[in-house]
């Protein structure tokens, strides 16, 4: 098995280029299924989670084109069949053929595993979504049959604000008849992007981006080009990277507003940021005072970016308090970094953790159990003293587009071995 070898410790000067956003593409992609003529989407990240996302395309006879950073997607032929364990097991996202197979035929067969590491991440919203459209439900064993005589649009109210219910939702009702209401709806940037790509195609979707989202239903989309926003995940793991070993290091080709939460408790925490329109320049690494966060659904704190931010807490002066308000298991990064030398409790309820710090990290093995728990562990190797292993890298590298080539770029000794 591949893992990252880290020699800690090194000043990172230069720029880091944050590519597509990950929670966006994987969504993208099934949607553009939806569409009776061909799409073409640029800006897209090259991660695992694209591979996978394409053989599923492949597996339904959609054609796929990749050419530097675009992806051309032609589902004219597309013919709906099951997607089978093998193929829908690799990414959660898959979960998105659910909502784009619902509204292009009405009909549904596929393979869906629940939970991972972070949690037990049910679908009941989606699904609940999808009954109240018209849909009929039936799963086996993860097997799930969705079907439709019609689809009907509908109000439906979220009892949480959940990203994947509110896009997959978005999908299975761009083509249903008359008008549907998502109340409680997620607020992420991702959803404004898959909002724009559809209505790109001519859907009638208004108010993404806000908790109410009306879609009128329309009966074609035709061919459109569309970008995939900045991941903006990604780019709050270089900021954390810069504030730790930053020398004028540049954050490029990001959108600074979609970390206001992230930039709000680096700037309490001491970083000094010079922030641009399209980019965050981190001068030099200063001491920090220990900060307190709470994750919650956008605009707020993001739980993606927790993980990484326990690692810069190991470095802040003082007791650092992290509530995790999304996910019922996401502290399994911590386990590790104590392993190099970190400081911390959890609550019993594994809610809250206290992290002291400054905490001296000396490199060892670790392993990954997670996407983001993994970057707060290579986070971690890049400060540590010595040498850091990352075992079970393949997590890391869906979320992160050439992770090992933009760090070595800017300074960094990290390798995969
Ligand atoms: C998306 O997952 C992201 N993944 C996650 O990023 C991210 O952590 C999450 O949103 C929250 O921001 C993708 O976009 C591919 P949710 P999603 O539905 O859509 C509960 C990463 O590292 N819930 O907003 O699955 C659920 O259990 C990944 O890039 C239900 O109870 O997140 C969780 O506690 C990790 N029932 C909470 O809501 C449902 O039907 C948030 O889930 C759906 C969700």
């Amino acid at each position: 098995m591949p893992k990252i070898k880290i020699e800690g410790g090194h000043q990172l000067t230069g720029t880091i280029t944050v590519s597509g956003a990950k929670n966006s593409v994987v969504a993208l992609i099934p949607a553009a299924i939806l569409c009776d003529e061909k799409v073409k989407i640029s800006n897209v990240p090259n991660i695992t989670d694209v591979n996978d996302l394409e053989n599923i395309l492949d597996h339904l006879n959609a054609t796929t084109v990749r050419k530097d950073g675009t992806i051309e997607i032609n589902s004219s032929d597309i013919i709906n069949k099951e997607i089978t364990y093998e193929l829908s097991k690799k990414l959660r996202a898959s979960y998105y053929f659910m909502g784009a197979l619902l509204g292009r035929f009405k009909k549904v067969d596929m393979y869906f595993p629940g939970g991972c590491a972070i949690g037990a991440r049910p679908i009941n919203l989606h699904l609940k979504g999808f009954e109240l459209l018209g849909a009929k439900i039936t799963e086996e064993d993860n097997h799930f049959i969705i079907e439709a005589d019609k689809l009907k649009g509908n109000n439906i109210y979220l009892d949480f604000p959940s990203v994947g219910a509110t896009i997959n939702i978005m999908l299975a009702a761009v083509k249903a008849k008359g008008k549907t209401i998502i109340d409680n709806a997620a607020q992420e940037p991702e959803i404004v992007n898959i909002a724009t790509f559809l209505n790109n195609m001519g859907a009638k979707i208004k108010g993404a981006g806000t908790s109410t989202i009306t879609i009128i239903g329309v009966k074609y989309l035709h061919s459109c080009f569309h970008e995939v926003i900045p991941d903006r995940i990604e780019a709050g793991t270089y900021l954390i990277i810069g504030a730790l070993l930053g020398k004028k290091l540049k954050i490029a080709n990001m959108i600074p507003n979609h970390l206001e939460a992230l930039i709000a408790k680096l700037t309490e925490a001491g970083v000094d940021m010079e922030i641009g329109i399209d980019n965050i320049i981190i001068n030099e690494v200063k001491d920090y005072k220990a900060v307190d966060i709470k994750t919650l659904v956008y605009p707020g704190f993001a739980t993606d970016l927790q993980q990484v931010m326990a690692t810069f807490l190991t470095q802040c002066k003082g007791k650092s308090l992290i509530e995790e308000t999304i996910y019922e298991n996401r502290f399994q990064n911590l386990l590790r970094l104590e392993k190099m030398g970190a400081e911390f409790k959890i609550a019993p309820d594994n809610r809250i953790a206290v992290i002291k710090g400054k905490a001296k990290l000396k490199g060892t093995y670790v392993d990954a159990t997670d996407l983001r728990g993994g970057a707060s562990l290579l986070v971690a190797g890049l400060i540590a003293e010595g040498e850091t292993t990352i075992d079970n890298i393949s997590y890391i590298l869906r979320g992160y587009d050439q992770i090992i080539e933009k760090l070595t770029e800017v300074g960094a000794k990290i390798e995969i071995i």
